[in-house]
């Protein structure tokens, strides 16, 4: 019998919910969104794009890792588990654990749904004995693992957060969402998280792997321009708006900020007409992305109830994948 990836989606976010907490960010007297809404499709896109941009060091750094220290990784991440691939995106990363790991089965999670209907399907083209299950879910305030994939508490886990995803959240939101997954690993002694995360390093890497000579992701950036003006009927102008990317070395995180070149108005339809003026040079925050200390961030994994842990780090210690369990 041909296997087909089956699909499960969580009611995401309601759309009434996304709109007020749109307008809510937009209005503040320090505009901001959250950086959710840079993965459209087009958005997912570009994000694609950057991974292979030549600042943009995270993934091709954790890729290296992988490939450098597989076999040491394969010794202690239990085989033949299910692999649950966090923020799955287009799923190369979860299938280049395959070879190593050997998964009884594939769960691809990610809040692009379409996205990531496409990615399985070529996934299930290229292992076509694996069992397959696409989640929709935005885990950006809650994860849960819906009763609809029938998983066995007792069955070994392999929760795979890669490509330094917890960057978007700050440390205190961090600790709640590790403590989630640890929850679901309790049951079984093997059942672990393997989570990429990007360590500290100096200011002038940072900013050029947030701010491309290319321009992609200024492009990404402004991309969640076009998704807000779709989903609150809003008429942000590209052309009045430039990217910004700075490292903010107190906060240890590269913020994102959208700067009106111009003076702009903005209007929106949704939840009652509504508009807001930006001044030349005000900003709108779009993402934070925490940068950590391999010895905190470990620390960090403990406090979440995580026992035994193991780093693995490229060798100018630029980004690090732990093993939890
Ligand atoms: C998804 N996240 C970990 C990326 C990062 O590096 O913080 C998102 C990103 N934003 C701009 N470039 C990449």
């Amino acid at each position: 019998m041909i296997k087909t990836p089956r699909f499960t989606q969580l009611q995401l976010a309601d759309p009434g919910n996304e709109q007020h907490e749109l307008i809510t960010g937009l209005t503040a007297a320090a505009a901001h969104f959250s950086p959710k809404y840079f993965y459209d499709l087009l958005g997912s896109r570009l994000f694609d794009a950057i991974t292979c941009l030549p600042e943009y060091y995270p993934t091709r750094t954790e890729a290296g890792i992988l490939r450098n220290q597989g076999e040491k990784l394969a010794s202690v991440v239990p085989h033949e588990a299910v692999l649950i691939d966090l923020g799955a995106g287009n799923c190369k990363k979860g299938m280049s654990l395959f070879d190593f790991i050997h998964p009884s089965r594939y769960v691809a999670v990610d809040i692009s749904v379409d996205f990531l209907r496409e990615a399985l399907e070529e996934v299930q083209r290229q292992h076509p004995d694996m069992t397959l299950d696409g989640l929709g879910e935005d885990f950006s305030t809650e994860f849960r693992l819906p009763s609809e994939l029938r998983l066995n508490p007792e069955t070994p886990k392999v929760f795979f957060y890669p490509g330094s995803s917890i960057s978007n959240f700050g440390p205190d939101e961090a600790l709640v969402f590790l403590k989630q997954i640890q929850a679901y690993c309790v049951k079984n002694p093997k059942s672990g998280l393997l989570i990429g995360v990007d360590l500290v390093k100096d200011k002038a890497t940072l900013e050029a792997a947030y701010d491309d000579a290319l321009g992609v992701t200024a492009a990404f950036n402004k991309n969640a321009l076009l998704n807000i003006n779709q989903r609150i009927g809003a008429d942000f102008a590209l052309a009045d708006w430039a990217h910004v990317a700075l490292f903010n070395t107190e906060q240890l995180r590269i913020e994102m900020h959208l700067e009106a070149v111009r003076d702009a108005t903005v209007h929106w339809t949704a939840q009652g007409d509504g508009k807001r003026t930006f001044r030349q040079g005000d900003r709108i925050h779009s993402e934070n992305s925490y940068k950590w200390l391999k010895s905190s961030f470990e620390a960090l994994l403990r406090e979440a109830g995580f026992k035994d842990v193991t780093a693995f780090t490229d060798e100018n210690e630029w980004f690090s994948l732990f093993w939890a369990s």
